[in-house]
């Protein structure tokens, strides 16, 4: 079968993101498939080129895979023929400066979130990459999630009718390092550092909101740092200076109302990692990673508050499952093959630099929320 090489350089490949998801889990899997089938039949290849600061790991790394091609030098990386594609995995604010460099460059562009550390390089990135004709993506794996999948189901067949709020839950307890290592990078609990919840996660909400429900108009946040002594991967203990949690809420289009709570210091008393509850005139609706549970208005039960008597029983069992009829794949995969598609046959792509900088724009006006402990308006990018 005719192959079509496409090089890409992985910038931040010892990472956790870097490694698991997007090397292994995404590039290594449609290799492992036999390459990604075009439509003119042939099969795209892509060629990781491992870039990082440490040759001990990115040999380590490549040897293990039966890869050869890895450097330091993310310039020379850059300036090969054959490198199509930068992807940029490092710690986030390394990120605008190797981005301009691979923009500069006359590569396409696919990055994790966020696109940067503001609002401002956000923009300049966006601005650069129309400026040079490059095709640019931004992760939003969270769209790709079975669970927001079958949700985004539900919505489109219009179960819920009006839809008039939502409630979303997201985190779990990340350990402080002592007597238990941390299950997150040192890193993100350091504002110095580019740390910090809400440049952690509004971007994923922001795209999620967006996509799902309507854009997001205002945000009002409070923030804490609720742990503020954590213990880095060489066992050191270290002043936490970024948030740990935020508690937001957004208006958006059509008058929808969503919450949603981000916490890296709550325990989980949930059936997933992340929930988010959708209440609609017909309907309503409870999504997951993988779950997604539905009440159609018939088929609500009539609560009465009553504390004398003892709870109605069963509110969960009353929820229907949403089934899977379909096979998911590791959501980062699915988005790959959609950019890579959008590169090599013009598919669109609307995850693209734009709707990046809105969710670093959303990041930096729910910060600011915090900060003057006020709502904030969202302006249109434009
Ligand atoms: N899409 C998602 O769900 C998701 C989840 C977690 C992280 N992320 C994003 O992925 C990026 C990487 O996060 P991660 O959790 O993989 O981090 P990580 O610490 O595991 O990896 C960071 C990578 O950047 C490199 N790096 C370059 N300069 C560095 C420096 N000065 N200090 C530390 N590392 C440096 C590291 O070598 C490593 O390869 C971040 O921008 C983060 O926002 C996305």
């Amino acid at each position: 079968m005719n192959q079509r090489p496409v090089g890409i350089v992985l910038n931040g490949v010892t990472g956790r993101m870097g490694y698991r998801q997007h090397l292994v889990r995404s590039l290594l899997a449609i290799r492992a498939d036999g390459g990604l089938p075009l439509r003119d039949g042939t099969r795209l290849w892509p060629e990781p080129v491992l870039v990082g600061r440490n040759e001990a790991k990115l040999t380590e790394i490549a040897a293990r895979h039966g890869l050869s091609d890895w450097t330091t030098d993310l310039h020379a990386a850059l300036a090969r023929p054959d490198v199509e594609i930068y992807f940029d995995a490092q710690t986030t604010q390394r990120r605008e400066k190797s981005i301009s460099a691979a923009i500069e460059a006359g590569k396409h562009v696919y990055t994790e979130k966020p696109l940067a550390s503001d609002l401002a390089g956000a923009l300049a990135l966006t601005r650069l990459a129309a400026e040079a004709g490059v095709r640019t993506g931004v992760v939003a794996d969270k769209l790709f999630l079975p669970g927001l999948r079958k949700l985004k189901r539900v919505i489109d067949s219009g179960f819920l009718g009006r839809i008039l709020s939502v409630r979303g839950e997201f985190g779990y307890w990340v350990f402080e390092g002592d007597w238990q290592p941390a299950q997150r990078p040192s890193w993100n609990y350091r504002a110095e550092d580019g740390g910090g919840i809400v440049l952690d996660m509004l971007p994923h909400w922001e795209y999620l909101l967006s996509n799902l429900f309507g854009r997001v108009r205002s945000v009002q946040c409070v923030t804490a740092t609720h742990i503020d002594r954590r213990w880095d991967e060489g066992g050191e203990p270290y002043q936490a200076t970024a948030d740990d949690a935020a508690y937001a809420m957004f208006e958006l289009d059509r008058g929808i109302i969503a919450q949603i709570n981000s916490s890296w210091a709550v325990r989980v008393f949930r059936d997933e990692l992340v929930e988010f509850q959708v209440d609609g005139t017909e309907g309503s609706a409870v999504a997951g990673l993988r779950r997604c549970r539905i009440q159609h208005r018939a088929a609500t039960p009539r609560s009465v508050w009553d504390p004398d008597k003892p709870d109605g029983g069963d509110s969960r069992g009353v929820w229907t499952e949403v089934p899977d009829n379909q096979e998911f794949d590791n959501g980062f995969r699915v988005q790959w093959e959609q950019f890579l598609r959008h590169v090599v046959e013009n598919e669109p792509f609307g995850l693209d630099f734009a709707a990046g900088a809105r969710g670093v724009q959303l990041a930096e006006l729910g910060l600011r929320s915090a900060r003057e402990g006020r709502r904030v308006e969202v302006p249109d990018l434009g």
